[in-house]
């Protein structure tokens, strides 16, 4: 098959659980919002009734478009909808397609996104986006990986509904063995690049080896809390999300009922997010910046805190997620409040990330 109309799309369901950033913003309840835009699953369930404005930055035109055809789904929708549209659980993604037909025909969005969706959704017969990025197409890969390696029972970690047991079960019957198996080849920088990154894979500064970073960050996911709440365990496992616990923080019904209801003005903005903060057009009072700045090397790693700046409200909030590279930076001015919120931080849902939470101190 032809990916040629999808082939843009580089993540559509997303790798980060923003429940962090989510977290905080219902705590502190910015009103000028920047993030970057991923899928815009990762970026729009950071608006609420009183944000006024928030910036979704990306520097790929088809990710922004993306995330406008997902804050129309917020607005028009309601949760069925929204989640039969998407194909999250209790629909799927390969089920209902008249429906969602029907659904994506009377969405109001440009019409270049309308074109660009219409000529997807033709090839893909109506069934869900969720997974179609390149980066979802990737763990399907893994998942079929997981399935051959751990054999019959390759999901048993995924069905417990008791966190004892569960860290019981990984500590004396798990299939360690052919689990690491299993890390060791996927879990390399060789075969994301050949899969994923096209060779533009981060330059790791992690003192722990690729192995023993991405085992560890599994292990804390096998431990801190039941795996099958977990979506990212869901698509290594399984290519997909299988049940209700499993539903990312973007669909649920707290999430969609906080956008649905705001009327925040919603900016798409395709530019390089340092740049754009260091014009000081706009002075934001909360940042969630993914972890684009563990791609940073050289002066940009080290100056981009300052250069941005020039868009911070005093006392802004930025969250960052270092994967594999943590910037050495200039943080003047910056205090690094993370530890004050260990606990968000510890259940978070994919655990690849050292998160970081700073707030300008001017
Ligand atoms: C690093 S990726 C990670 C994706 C994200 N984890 C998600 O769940 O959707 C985040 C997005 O940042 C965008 N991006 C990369 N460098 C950027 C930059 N300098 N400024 C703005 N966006 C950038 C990419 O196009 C990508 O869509």
């Amino acid at each position: 098959m032809s990916h040629s109309y999808f082939s843009g799309l580089n993540y559509t369901l997303g790798n980060e659980d923003t429940s962090v950033e989510i977290e905080l913003i219902k705590r502190l309840k910015p009103k000028k919002i920047f993030s970057i835009c991923g899928s815009g699953g990762r970026s729009l369930p950071l608006m609420h009734v009183e944000a006024e404005d928030i910036t979704l930055a990306d520097l790929s035109k088809e990710q922004l478009m993306l995330a406008e055809l997902r804050l129309a789904t917020y607005r028009s929708f309601n949760h069925e909808e929204f989640l039969l549209f998407w194909g999250y659980y209790p629909y799927a993604d390969d089920n209902d397609t008249s429906k969602r037909k029907e659904l994506f025909q009377k969405i109001k969005i440009t019409p270049e996104t309308k074109t660009f969706f219409t000529n997807i959704f033709n090839e893909i017969n109506y069934t869900s986006l969720l997974y179609l990025g390149k980066w979802e197409r990737t763990f399907a890969v893994f998942a079929k990986a997981c399935r051959v390696l751990l054999g019959l029972d390759f999901d048993r970690i995924l069905r417990f509904d008791n966190l004892e047991d569960q860290i019981k079960y990984y500590k004396t019957e798990f299939p360690m063995k052919r689990w690491k198996v299993l890390i060791h080849i996927l879990g390399n920088k060789t075969m994301f690049n050949a899969l994923l990154y096209k060779g533009d894979f981060i330059t790791k500064n992690s003192p722990l080896s690729h192995f023993d970073y991405y085992f560890q960050a599994f292990e804390r996911l096998f431990t801190k809390d039941l795996a099958r709440k977990s979506f990212f365990l869901q698509l290594c496992f399984y290519g997909k999300i299988k049940s209700l616990a499993g539903v990312p923080v973007e669909a649920s019904n707290e999430s969609f009922e906080r956008v649905h209801n705001a009327k925040t003005n919603v900016h798409f903005l395709q530019e390089d997010f340092v740049g754009n903060l260091a014009k000081g057009d706009t002075l934001y009072d909360f940042l969630s910046l993914s972890d684009v700045p563990s791609y940073f090397q050289g002066d940009l790693e080290r100056d981009f805190m300052q250069k941005i700046k020039s868009g911070l409200a005093p006392g802004a909030i930025i969250v960052t997620r270092y994967y594999l590279r943590k910037s050495k930076c200039d943080l003047q001015g910056f205090v690094d409040i993370t530890d004050s919120h260990h606990k968000i931080i510890e259940l978070e849902k994919v655990q690849m990330y050292d998160i970081r939470i700073y707030q300008y101190q001017p």
